[in-house]
């Protein structure tokens, strides 16, 4: 034992992945102590959709510090009650209860709590290159392999349904893809029978890969048919991100519960499970509860991004930037073709990288180095790890986006020429 410990690391679990150590923040620019700018493409994990500290959001949060921080689960706030009533109200449920959490992953444990609840059954359905955390029973949901190898059993019978590729269309896929649906509840059932059908509308993490909307309405269909919840994660979608305020509206059929998170904070720690009354009540009392859930100052910073998004019609927002990206993004891939399937779905885009037609990995990951030589932050993924993503808050100015455009031309002309010795 030596009197003096090296300073301590952080887990590499969690250790952070792209750039500096950032001191203060402001729209969608990221400063170190010294004030250089970064340019946060990622959004802080796809949170700050307002941009980071977005005034009416930090204004609220410091008021809610300065009266009370801090209550427990088991004890009210006016601050939560704002919120729950605020989500309830533009929620799309006619008799709506909100059941508040601290993370997404939380939300996605409660929805499946719920639904058992509902419906008596303990199987769920989930989708190919879905998302929805990494607690137990969210990942028992996610797709990534890679996140599982830790993991224990699932909670529960997980049956995985492939979604059509909406980068590589096919002229069978609705009918193929109904008759999928149906032998994956058909497996589902035969384990006791199908809970809940979960699905990320835009699977965002996987590379923002859309669900074209008449299969939301199939699956909607088919969950109902054999009683089972559909539960809509709009962790990331929701709340205007998407170009929409809830996916919900551009189906026939209404999801059972819409999960939400990210933008409702805003970068503070809270998420939801909103659905009708008498469906979120299935739960009994104290079932779903942790020591943060309907954290005042979390539910005090959520009830003025309700308050904005809805002033500023946020999804309006995201979808005029998501249509310049999406210009914009395709005039880069006519000048390098190894540039694939640009796609936007609101503010959010990406692209595929290809060689020969194939996925080209290295070139992704060229694009991500060279894209942060120039303090442009921005995460890759995608089902084959050769997807760049491209997530800004939703809220740029010209010069912003310009800024945005310019490092990411400035970041594929420069991995137009990487080598595999420069990664
Ligand atoms: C669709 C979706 N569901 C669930 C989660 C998990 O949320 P959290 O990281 O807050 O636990 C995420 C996080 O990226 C997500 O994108």
């Amino acid at each position: 034992m030596t009197d003096v410990k090296a300073p301590a690391p952080e887990a590499r679990s969690t250790g952070t992945v792209l750039g500096p150590e950032f001191a203060t923040g402001s729209g969608p620019w990221l400063y170190t102590e010294d004030g250089t700018a970064w340019f946060d493409g990622t959004s802080g994990s796809g949170a700050a959709t307002l941009g980071h500290q977005h005034p009416a959001v930090t204004a609220a949060a410091a008021r809610q510090l300065g009266r009370l921080t801090h209550t427990g689960c088991k004890l009210g706030s006016d601050a939560r009650t704002r919120m729950v009533r605020a989500l309830g109200r533009i929620s799309p449920y006619d008799d709506p209860a909100v059941l508040p959490t601290t993370t997404g992953a939380e939300a996605v444990e409660s929805a499946l709590k719920i639904a058992r609840a509902v419906t008596g059954h303990r199987a769920v359905v989930a989708f190919r290159h879905g998302y929805h955390g990494k607690t137990a029973g969210a990942l028992a949901l996610t797709w990534r392999a890679s996140f599982k190898a830790y993991s224990g059993p699932a909670t529960g019978s997980v049956v995985r349904a492939d979604l059509p590729d909406p980068r590589r269309p096919g002229p069978d896929d609705a009918r193929d893809f109904a008759a999928a649906l149906s032998a994956a509840l058909d497996e589902a059932d035969l384990l006791g029978g199908t809970a809940a059908v979960v699905l990320e509308p835009v699977q965002v993490t996987e590379g923002v890969l859309a669900v074209a909307p008449a299969l939301l309405d199939e699956i909607a269909r088919q969950a109902h048919r054999r009683g089972a919840l559909l539960v809509l994660d709009e962790i990331y979608t929701g709340l205007g991100r998407a170009g929409r305020m809830f996916t919900a509206e551009t189906m026939t059929e209404r999801p059972d519960l819409t999960l939400l998170g990210k933008t409702l904070g805003n970068g503070f720690p809270v998420a939801a499970v909103v659905g009708e009354r008498h469906v979120v009540d299935a739960l009994p009392a104290g079932v779903q509860t942790s020591t943060f859930s309907g954290h005042p100052v979390s539910c005090a910073a959520a009830a003025a991004v309700l308050d904005t998004v809805v002033a500023l019609d946020l999804p309006a927002r995201s979808r005029a930037l998501g249509a310049r990206l999406g210009t914009d993004l395709a005039g880069l891939a006519d000048t390098h073709p190894w540039i694939s399937a640009v796609r936007t779905a609101g503010a959010l885009a990406a692209f595929d990288c290809v060689r020969d037609g194939l996925p080209d990995p290295a070139r992704a990951r060229a694009v991500l180095r060279a894209a942060l030589d120039g303090r442009l932050l921005l995460f890759g993924g995608g089902p084959e790890d050769a997807t760049v993503k491209i997530v800004p808050p939703a809220l740029l100015d010209d010069e912003a986006y310009r800024h945005l455009m310019n490092g990411l031309a400035a970041a594929v002309t420069a991995a137009d020429s990487w080598s595999e010795e420069s990664l």
